[in-house]
């Protein structure tokens, strides 16, 4: 049963929606530069109109109501409403944009739920150290501080930082998102450490500056995939597993919802691979510092995007490399009743959500929980009667659900070519005509049944 007030939403990011790059006065970002290069991404896509949410916020609003959403999860371009990343030079026009989205969802009944950051830093602040740079945070603090003054009398569901693994790991580790930067076992856990920094400098900004007005909440939504041993009666595996765990969950959650600090299996592997590759220079994962913001309790619940699982055995990183792989030592593998969905590393394991969600309520202090991404993907020819796409759903606090994506939309490295809409968007209209997919309207059913269970 969904408790009364539960939250149906879906969820989009700027940068894979908006378009409108270079419009009114934006300033770009490391996306823009990022997919502009050669060879980066999938058929050299870029998100230089994308959806065309800039123009077309009308349509998406009209998508919003045709399923009911009480929800809408959309995030703020950082260099749209601040071109340099600095409050020194505010754009209008932007600030003009997202006033107008904040007020129709208000005006139809639908709540906005709103991303600071979704990947898409101020190309002028990557041209100064981007996240490696311990200033960032601060310059994160003052960002986010104009947007709780700006837009925080009318959204109260606000979070801080997309997926900081996905940033730290993709873009600095693998380098296959923005930054695009290849810099194995080191750059991704500064990264990693300064966005806890940020998150929590700006959360004890609302806290302390606007929560007492705006009386709305605060989180970073965390990504991980549900992990178990490949042979759960093997210590070795179980041993894997819980490596796995600590370096995607725990990685941010450890500090802000549990101790205030990384994992100790997380530092205990990284030190030890330090030591066997005769890595010098102090553990390669930094540590918090008391002069600064406390990290701990900074989270008013618990925001999860939650895609996929893996069974895990030792192994997968090349143990003589300084990497994040051979510090976690965990090879993921498949398991073979998985059915796959259009992208390979997006099983469909329903009951995975299931296992991860009881494992936060267990670890950290049964908080209230988002489910503020969940989806599944479609490539090759567009099947527009799609197959229904679901979510296990448990005893525990579980407030809301946000399916990923509201459009199919900009999917990153993969361009286009990748589709996780509840309505189909066609590339090649120049109006991007937006058509409901069968999952869309099965989506819109439910929210429908739900609806007139609770006024009965
Ligand atoms: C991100 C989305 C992305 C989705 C599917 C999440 O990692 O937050 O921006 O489109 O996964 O890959």
């Amino acid at each position: 049963m969904f408790p009364c007030g539960f939250a149906w939403g879906a969820a989009t990011a700027a940068y894979q929606i908006e378009g409108g790059w270079e419009a009114d006065g934006k300033g770009a970002s490391i996306w823009d530069t990022f997919c502009h290069e050669k060879g980066r991404v999938f058929g050299e896509h870029n998100g230089d109109i994308a959806c065309n949410s800039y123009e077309l916020w009308d349509r998406d609003l009209e998508c919003i109501q045709q399923l009911g959403l009480t929800h809408y999860r959309l995030s703020l371009s950082w260099s749209r409403l601040l071109p340099d990343g600095t409050t020194e030079h505010v754009n209008q026009k932007g600030v003009q944009y997202y006033n107008k989205v904040i007020d129709d969802l208000l005006v139809c009944n639908v709540t906005p739920m709103v991303t600071l950051y979704h990947f898409d830093l101020p190309q002028a602040l990557q041209d100064k150290g981007g996240w490696k740079s311990a200033s960032v945070a601060s310059l994160f603090d003052s960002y986010a501080r104009f947007c709780f003054q700006t837009f925080g009398d009318r959204v109260k569901l606000w979070i801080t930082i997309n997926e900081p693994y996905v940033c730290a790991k993709l873009g600095h580790e693998d380098g296959i998102h923005a930054p695009g930067l290849k810099e194995p076992g080191t750059a991704a856990y500064l990264v990693g450490h300064n966005m806890l920094r940020a998150h929590a400098m700006a959360w004890h900004s609302y806290d302390s500056l606007y929560r007492p007005k705006q009386k709305g909440a605060v989180s970073l939504a965390i990504n991980s995939d549900w992990v178990e041993p490949l042979h759960p009666g093997c210590p070795d595996h179980v041993a894997a597993a819980e490596r796995l765990l600590a370096f995607s969950l725990g990685w941010f959650a450890w500090p802000v919802f549990v101790t205030g600090d990384y994992p100790e299996i997380m530092r205990s592997a990284i030190d030890a691979q330090s030591e066997r590759l005769g890595h010098s220079g102090g553990s390669r994962l930094p540590s918090f510092s008391e002069d600064e913001p406390q990290v701990l309790g900074t989270a008013d619940f618990f925001a999860l995007n939650y895609y996929t699982s893996r069974k895990v055995k030792p192994g997968g990183g090349h143990g003589r490399t300084l990497c994040m792989k051979s510090d976690r030592d965990a090879e993921e593998v498949l398991d073979p009743s998985w059915p796959i969905s259009g992208v390979s590393w997006l099983a469909v394991v329903p009951d995975g959500i299931r296992k991860l969600l009881n494992y936060i309520k267990d670890t950290c202090n049964n908080p209230a929980v988002y489910i503020t991404e969940n989806g599944f993907a479609q490539v090759g020819p567009l099947q527009i009667e799609d197959e229904r796409r679901s979510v296990g759903e448990d005893k525990v606090n579980v407030r809301g659900y946000f399916a990923w994506s509201l459009l199919d939309n900009f999917e990153w490295a993969d361009g286009t070519s990748v589709r996780f809409g509840l309505f189909h968007v066609d590339f090649s209209d120049t109006q991007r005509r937006r058509t409901v997919y069968r999952s869309g309207q099965e989506y819109a059913k439910m929210i429908q049944k739900y609806k007139s269970d609770q006024s009965r």
